[in-house]
């Protein structure tokens, strides 16, 4: 018999660059599970603000970080992380989080500590019964899964995905976000070499999974 095909499409590009959308219809479309590394960042930043650590002074954050439990609960289509038993809320898209996080996850000690995790996911994937992977993030295509079947990388005018942010009600640091992510030196942001640029400023979401689709759609029926 042959195999049944998997694959593990990865997505990065800055933030508000429409990754999480795409990549959820993308999931929906081919069966895939979603894996949103940003919210996995921002839930463990969320858990580090509570106990009090500070991106400043190392050993707090190696404490924290030597204490956690993460998870993962599926739910629909969706990996998402539980921290010590639970699945966090709003809270990670909260104005606290969004200055926190792009300074937390320039810390090497913390991206170790998702790195083992954010790779699971495949077999999370596989266990669960879908076609693939996809996950989102900054380092996905680089780092997470250098030999992933497919690499995207999107990017979208800074007033663009400024004003994406206003509308979707959120008061957001997208340029700032942008500059710490490209700047840091553990796995910055930056557009993995092979991986395809796609400029969504001027495109919907329908048309960047379209784009996205017809390159995917070959190795895979969809559903
Ligand atoms: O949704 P948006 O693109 O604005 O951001 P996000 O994907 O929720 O990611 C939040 C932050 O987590 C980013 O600004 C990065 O600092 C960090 N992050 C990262 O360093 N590596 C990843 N793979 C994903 C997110």
């Amino acid at each position: 018999m042959p195999e049944t095909p998997f694959i593990i499409i990865a997505i990065d590009g800055g933030a508000a660059s429409g990754k999480s959308s795409t990549a959820r219809a993308l999931s929906e479309r081919f069966n895939l599970l979603h894996a949103d590394t940003g919210s996995y960042y921002r839930a463990v930043t969320s858990e580090l603000l509570r106990q009090g650590a500070s991106p400043g002074r190392t050993e707090t954050v190696k404490d924290a970080l030597s204490g956690l439990r993460l998870g993962t609960r599926i739910q629909g289509r969706s990996a998402q992380i539980e921290v010590s038993g639970r699945v966090p809320g709003d809270e990670i898209r909260s104005r606290e989080v969004n200055e926190a996080v792009s300074h937390f996850a320039a810390l090497p000690e913390l991206r170790a500590s998702l790195l083992a995790y954010q790779r699971g996911q495949a077999q999370a994937a596989r266990d669960g019964g879908f076609a693939g992977l996809v996950m989102e993030g900054r380092d996905i295509g680089s780092v997470i899964f250098p030999d992933a079947d497919f690499r995207f990388f999107l990017q979208a005018d800074p007033a663009e995905r400024e004003r994406r942010r206003v509308r979707q009600g959120q008061q957001d640091q997208v340029a700032e976000r942008d500059r710490l992510d490209s700047s840091r030196k553990a796995s910055p942001l930056a557009r993995p070499e092979n991986a395809v640029a796609i400029d969504t400023t001027a495109l919907t979401i329908q048309e960047v999974v379209d784009r996205i689709s017809a390159l995917v759609a070959p190795r895979l029926a969809p559903r």
